[in-house]
């Protein structure tokens, strides 16, 4: 499955370097070419003559040979690959692959990569706890970054727990997984509404909500991984445009409602993941509200439906709407699901820890109208890909 696949394998400095060897070994065994690439620190773990034996190339360290000036191109590097694979990948090298400090040929090669990037994290079991430590994890994967989770386990400073890099044939099988082509919406369009909406008040004020737009955005990255063409209508978030996907930024729920209706037309589904207004200022002040010793009272008037007209002409093609709840969940959502004239609807509850708004994590039922399936808590990427699941088996129908 690997045959042919360019690989930079970049060596950190870990204990569990010593375990790149077998890995390296596996790959070449498994028809990819390897490159690799180690950090000066890394060679104290691992001998460059191992690895170069291994990989079938001289490996790479600095970013020039000072013998002859001759320059480790991290540009071309990047360009030939097909994956970048750390592994081990330290504590350092992730925050410094977070921050973009470039100070050395793998970091220089991970800027300039536009292949799949994965990492194997190996540690020790508190510097893996650390809040700092996960939170990098948490950026690299919400920018992208395959994460392949160490395991729990002996770790080489004799404590017991989690940390320890994943074993090479793991690692070899999940980054099969990574190529696996799922082609299976190729020549479909989808439509995905995400985040906020904002309702301006005046010039300087307006209305709007927590949503981060992370379910909307995973749900639009998983649909063009599966070869879908996708139009994404985001309001205001501070999220990367994940690749292949056409992101169309609106302001309001008027905008969002107009960006909709216009592509609906043409689209195979949509899925409403979008946060959007239920009520907006009824006037704009064109210049700002000056405050006086009095209440005020602003004037709101009804937004439109967006899920509710795409239902109204769905025809056979799918239609998802969310429901957050914060009570009386599953009537609330069965409600939605049928005045919108949804296929499904996936509920989260503001009740249950971890789900909704700003996390990386989600915990939903999936509703339609032959009943209910109760996912546990997981990412927002694994409910995106559950969610794209469900669409591909109603689209099978
Ligand atoms: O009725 P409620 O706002 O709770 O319904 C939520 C679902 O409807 C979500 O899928 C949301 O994106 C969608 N919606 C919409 N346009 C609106 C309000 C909600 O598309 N104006």
């Amino acid at each position: 499955m690997l045959n042919g696949k360019h690989i930079i394998l970049g060596i950190t400095g870990s204990i569990a370097a010593y375990k790149a060897a077998m890995l390296c070994r596996l790959l070449v065994k498994e028809g990819a070419e390897v490159r690799v690439v180690m950090t000066p620190l890394a060679k104290q773990f691992i001998t460059p003559l191992t690895m170069a034996t291994l990989s079938k190339h001289p490996i790479l360290v600095e970013f020039f040979n000072p013998e002859n000036g001759e320059w480790n191109s991290h540009v071309s590097l990047g360009e030939w690959a097909d994956l970048l694979l750390i592994a081990p990948a330290t504590a350092n090298t992730m925050a410094k692959m977070v921050t973009g400090v470039a100070d050395n040929l793998l970091l220089t090669t991970y800027l300039s990569a536009r292949s799949k990037v994965a990492i194997a994290p190996a540690m020790d079991l508190d510097m893996y706890a650390h809040v700092t430590t996960q939170s990098n994890i948490a950026t690299l994967r919400e920018r992208g970054v395959a994460i392949i989770e160490p395991a729990a386990g002996e770790l080489a400073s004799g404590l017991i727990g989690k940390g320890r890099m994943a074993e090479p044939e793991d690692i070899v099988e999940q980054v099969k997984a990574l190529f696996v082509e799922r082609n299976t919406l190729r020549g479909k369009h989808f439509i995905v509404t995400a985040g906020a909406t904002i309702e301006p008040i005046d010039p300087v004020r307006y209305i709007t909500n927590h949503s981060t737009g992370k379910m909307g955005y995973a749900i639009a990255e998983e649909l063009a991984k599966r070869g879908a063409r996708v139009s994404l209508i985001s309001g205001r978030t501070t999220l990367p445009t994940p690749r292949g996907v056409e992101r169309v930024d609106v302001l309001t729920a008027e905008d969002m409602y107009n960006a909709a209706v216009e592509r609906w037309a043409e689209a195979d589904g949509a899925v409403m993941c979008a946060a959007v207004a239920d009520y907006t200022p009824k006037h704009v002040a064109a210049s700002k509200l000056k405050k006086s010793d009095d209440d005020m009272t602003i004037e709101l008037c009804r937004t439109k439906d967006i899920a509710k007209m795409l239902g109204q002409n769905k025809g056979a093609r799918t239609l998802v709407g969310f429901a957050l709840e914060t009570d009386n969940e599953e009537a609330n959502a069965e409600g939605k699901l049928e005045r919108k004239n949804l296929d499904f609807i996936v509920l989260n509850s503001l009740r249950d820890e971890g789900a909704g708004f700003r996390g990386d994590t989600n915990k939903v039922t999936l509703i339609d109208r032959e009943g209910r399936v109760e996912h546990p808590l997981m990412s927002k990427r694994e409910v995106a890909a559950i969610i794209i699941d469900r669409i591909e088996t109603i689209n099978r129908k």
